[in-house]
Formats: structure tokens, sequence, C-alpha cells
């Protein structure tokens, strides 16, 4: 085409008006076939000129990197771009002359989370740097995708794992526990003057065993496959019944609650006691991010098919290499943490078809979106009666 446009452009004096309009209209349908393409990808697609002027994008461009509308027509892309964070990386790549790719980036609009990978490219025409193309694509669902297989991978493998060793481990706890209850008959029986501090020994060593077995019982706990019983549930019953047990503690850590329930979330099929367990656990985690107190938001979202639920703090926040470990068992940052509470929350909603998404900036907050699917109306009516399925 653009040869055959050099062509005629040579000849253009001896071309006549019907030949001229022939040709802009075959020009402005290969333009409009061109703009279609580009429409329909579902990357976006930025061209700035050398000096940072936007000068095209396409729709997916606008959807993924939201536009705030230009000041002039020479506004340069960056202040153009609404997220701070990427126009800022733009505006210092292309300040640098650097071409980068797959820069990822996780914005939280709305609540719900997505990841962002940006790409800024040269764009070189006949061996010359003519501008600078920017590709942006949506790769939230790739790398969920990729957390979901590697939580499902390391759960399987601490399932097998685990089992053998706490049975190992609680055998000879059992038998510690017995031959102490022996060692306290002697002690009963003789007429030692040291027999009462010897019993005080002893109560201190059977209040550490039975410390190790509940830890055993909650190891066990968190790996054994899960009886999940559904049944219709109220979530937004559950969430009050889950804050008011925490009602003190909220106080005394001077946090603010905030409840944004939507009306509208229907009756969910829930295994309450696992799903009391989810609440609570999100919230002590809010709790203890945040030390010196601020704003506990509990949020739900009826999107028809689904309901989220959203817990979002304003504490300490996550690095993104914390991010990635929080759903592992045993990870933990904190001292007194046992690293277990995130791994049953992901297991509980995986055992409720949900799923479960976490958003941080360090020193900012946390949140997380549990997403829940929303029964069928068939599948609603065949489990009614508070039967479970
Ligand atoms: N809301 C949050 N804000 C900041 N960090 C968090 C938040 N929730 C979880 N984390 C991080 O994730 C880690 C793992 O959380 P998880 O609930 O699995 O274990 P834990 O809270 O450390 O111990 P426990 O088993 O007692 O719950 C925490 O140690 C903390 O580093
Ligand atoms: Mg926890």
């Amino acid at each position: 085409m653009r040869k055959f446009v050099e062509r005629a452009l040579h000849k253009l004096s001896k071309l006549d008006l019907d030949q001229i309009r022939n040709i802009l209209g075959d020009l402005a349908r290969e333009n409009e076939r061109l703009e279609v393409v580009l429409d329909s990808m579902n990357d976006g697609v930025f061209v700035v000129d050398t000096d940072g002027v936007l000068i095209m994008n396409n729709k997916a461009g606008e959807r993924l990197l939201p536009l705030k509308s230009a000041e002039t027509d020479s506004s340069r892309i960056w202040n153009v771009i609404g997220d701070k964070q990427i126009a800022a990386f733009i505006e210092k790549t292309l300040q640098d002359q650097e071409s980068l790719r797959d820069r990822e980036f996780t914005l939280d609009a709305s609540g719900s989370v997505r990841v962002l990978s940006v790409s800024v490219l040269p764009l070189v025409q006949k061996g010359k740097i003519e501008g600078t193309l920017l590709h942006v694509e949506d790769v939230s669902e790739k790398r969920a995708r990729e957390a979901r297989l590697r939580r499902a991978e390391s759960l399987a493998s601490l399932t097998t794992l685990a089992a053998g060793v706490a049975h190992e481990i609680k055998n000879p706890l059992g038998s510690i526990g017995i031959h102490l209850q022996l060692v306290n008959k002697v002690l009963d029986a003789s007429e030692s003057s040291e027999a009462e501090s010897l019993r005080e020994y002893l109560e201190v060593i059977a209040e550490e065993v039975d410390r190790l077995n509940s830890i055993v019982v909650d190891f066990l706990f968190a790996v054994r496959p899960m009886d999940i019983q559904l049944q219709d549930s109220d979530l937004h019953e559950l969430i009050q019944e889950m804050v008011d047990f925490v009602g003190y503690e909220l106080d005394a850590a001077d946090i603010e609650l905030v409840l944004d329930l939507d009306e509208t979330v229907p009756a969910m099929r829930l295994d309450e006691k696992y799903f009391k367990q989810v609440l609570i656990n999100l919230i002590k985690n809010a709790i203890h991010a945040m030390p010196d107190g601020g704003e506990l938001r509990i949020s739900t979202e009826n999107r028809s098919d689904e309901v989220l639920l959203r817990v979002r703090d304003t504490g300490i926040g996550m690095s993104s290499d914390v991010i990635h470990k929080i759903f592992e068992p045993y990870y933990t940052t904190r001292d007194d943490g046992s690293g277990i509470g995130l791994t049953l929350v992901y297991k509980i909603i995986r055992e409720h078809m949900g799923d479960i998404a976490v958003a941080s900036e360090e020193g900012k907050g946390s949140t997380f979106t549990v997403c829940l699917p929303v029964p069928q109306r068939e599948q609603h009516l065949i489990g009614w009666n508070g039967d479970t399925t």
C-alpha cells in the first residue's frame, strides 16, 4: 500500500479528480482496517513521538490505562496517564531513552486487583527512532493462575509429608504423657521431701507436652481433607458475628471498623464453621498489621455470578517478596505467628470453589479480596431446606 501511495504521489499532477478521490478512498479504508485491527486487540498500544507526545492509542490501551483528559494537544503521555506509578515509570524510561520489557505493576482499581505488564519499545522507521511504542498487557489472570498452581503444589506436598510427620510425633508425645502420669503416681506414694518440687517440674513438662500436642493437632487439622458441609448462609450475619467477636480487640488496638455491605448479596452456599475461620484469620491478620491503630474496612459486593468480600487494612503492608509467600504453609513474619492462618484460609476458600487475591503497599495497607461463586438458581432450589450437598 505504501509503495502504491508513493507512486501515486509522484504522478499526482497527472491524476484527475476521480483518480485522486479513489486513492483517498482506498487510503481511508486501509486506515480504518488498521484501526479495527488495533481496536480488536486485547493488549493496549500507545504510540508517542520523540517528545513523548501521544500520537495514537487503541481502545484496549484506554481501557487498561485510563487517560486523564489532556490539557493541550501536546501534553506528554506521562501527564495524561491516570495511574501515577505507571506514569512515573514511563516518564523516566522515555527520558532515559531506555527500552524496557514486561515491567509489572499491580493496580488495585476499585478493589479488584489487576497486574499490568508494560513494555516501552523504540519505534524504528527507516533505521531512525521516530518515537516510542508502549505495549500494555493485562497479565492478572496469568499471574493468578501461576500463583494458584504454586499454592496447590505446595499444599499437596505438605499434605503427604505432614500427615506422616504429625503422626510420628503424636505417638512419642502420647507415651511421654503416660509416663508422666506414672511418675506422678510414684511421687504420690513416696514420702520424700523433694516430691513437691519434683511435682512442680513435672507439671511444667506436662504443660509443654500439651502445647506440643495442640500444635500437632492444629497441623493435622490444617492439612487433612476438609469435610465441607455447604448450607444456605447469610454472609453478612457471619461477618457481623465475627466483628462482634473481635470488638474488644479492635477497641484496644485503636482500630476503627467500617462495614460496607452490599444489601443485594444473596444467600450463599457456605460451610459456616469453616468460613468463620476465614473471616477471623483475615481480621486477625489485619489487626496484627495495625499495631498503631488504623481502619479495618470489610465490604461486600454482589456481581451477579460472584460475590466479592474485601478485608482492607491501613497497616504496615507487604513487600512483593512477602506477598508471594504468604499462602505458603508456615510462612510468617511475626514472632508469635505460626504461618498457618492464610494456608487454611486459602484451603477453605478453594473448597468453596472461590479464590483469594491480595493487593498491598508497604506502609499503606493491604486488601484481601475473596471471590465466591453465587450458586445458579437451579442449584439453589435443589439444595434448599438447609440440607447439605
Ligand atoms: N493484613 C496483612 N498485612 C500485612 N501482612 C500480612 C497481612 N496478612 C498476612 N500478612 C503476612 O502474611 C504472613 C502469613 O500470614 P498467616 O496468617 O498465614 O500467618 P501468621 O498471621 O503469621 O500466623 P497465624 O498462623 O497465627 O495466623 C504474616 O506473618 C504477615 O507477614
Ligand atoms: Mg494470621
